[in-house]
């Protein structure tokens, strides 16, 4: 196997690292995700720290997805919105909207093949009984590798060749151009170089024109913590290869705003934690574990930020909640 190919299998593991660190708090109850156990072969109870993580983590992403798609289908159009996961993983999120009876539209997951392929088995284990939650037309397509259906499709791409390789199968699963999008990339694009991450952002601005996107990626990398942190994944052939180039809650931002994005801002899992999750929220999280490592919390929620970016001031989006930002 040579270099590249080698480091491709280590990002498509992290999909697993991502699911095992999901179910672990789901099953402690710090998260409700009935979905995610039937990805996870091997369960592992991960330490208090990293379970309140995952919890801010899981609640922000789902907080934008659900204000999306409400405001975008509450629009005189039903199933208005269109949501693409890049780098999807085996996120849950499209099976917790339809068990919440969400008006979803059109949904696309995008991963390696070799992920995409785990991830299609999986639903259509019949032990798993994931297949009904997709929509009746659902088959499965691309020798196992992808899911088409006319709502939900995950598909099996390199989003290093995102404009030659993954735009046209969303436009032959019907991805359209004139409806409000929401892209998400939860520790995805910071695998990528920044200019080919940048090839992504520019194809968005482009050619869709009511376009949102959330990021929740890795920041601050030269502090003792962040370069620890890059030490550590480079030690299992990991390499945050977009950290430098957007190193800091400023430049993320920055970032969507030289891209002629019209509105974009950043928060650290930290300040999320502490603004956004609500007090009653946090004493229920607090009987469920006891979290004596508040300074070893703080330090890793520092590192990782979400970046919430909108390309029209018509965009489906509470703008309140970007102003508390
Ligand atoms: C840390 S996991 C996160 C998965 C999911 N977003 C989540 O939060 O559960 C990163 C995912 O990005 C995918 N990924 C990274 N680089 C990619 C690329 N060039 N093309 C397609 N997928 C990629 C990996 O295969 C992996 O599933």
């Amino acid at each position: 196997m040579d270099a590249g190919a080698s480091d491709d299998a280590a990002v498509q593991g992290t999909s697993n690292d991502a699911a095992v660190s999901r179910e672990s708090a789901a099953s402690l109850g710090y998260i409700s995700d009935p979905y995610i156990r039937h990805f996870v072969k091997h369960p592992q109870r991960r330490a208090p720290l990293i379970n309140r993580g995952t919890h801010s983590r899981f609640e922000g992403v789902q907080r934008i997805l659900r204000q999306f798609i409400s405001k975008a289908n509450s629009d005189s159009e039903r199933n208005n919105g269109q949501v693409v996961v890049l780098g999807a993983g085996v996120d849950t999120s499209y099976l917790l909207l339809r068990q919440q009876e969400f008006d979803v539209g059109m949904y696309f997951e995008i991963d390696f093949a070799e992920v995409t392929a785990k991830k299609a088995a999986t639903i259509f284990r019949r032990t798993a009984n994931l297949r009904s939650m997709l929509p009746e037309d659902t088959q499965i397509a691309a020798g196992g590798t992808e899911i088409h259906s006319s709502t939900y499709n995950l598909l099996a791409g390199d989003l290093r060749e995102f404009e030659s390789h993954v735009v046209p199968k969303l436009f032959a699963r019907g991805l359209d151009c004139n409806k409000p999008t929401l892209f998400l990339s939860e520790c995805v694009l910071i695998y990528l170089d920044s200019l080919q991450s940048d090839q992504i952002l520019d194809w968005i601005t482009r050619n869709i024109s009511n376009a949102g996107i959330l990021t929740y990626e890795q920041i601050l990398p030269d502090d003792r913590f962040g370069r620890m942190m890059i030490e550590n994944l480079r030690n299992r052939g990991l390499e945050l290869r977009g950290l430098h180039a957007y190193p800091t809650l400023q430049s993320t931002s920055q970032r969507f705003l030289t891209r002629g994005w019209h509105r974009a801002a950043a928060i650290d899992l930290a300040t999320y934690h502490e603004h956004f999750v609500q007090k009653s929220e946090l004493a229920r999280l607090a009987k469920i574990e006891f979290l004596d490592e508040w300074e070893e919390f703080i330090l890793l929620a520092q590192h990782y930020a979400f970046t919430f970016a909108y390309t029209s001031d018509t965009y489906p989006f509470n703008s309140m909640d970007l102003k508390k930002i």
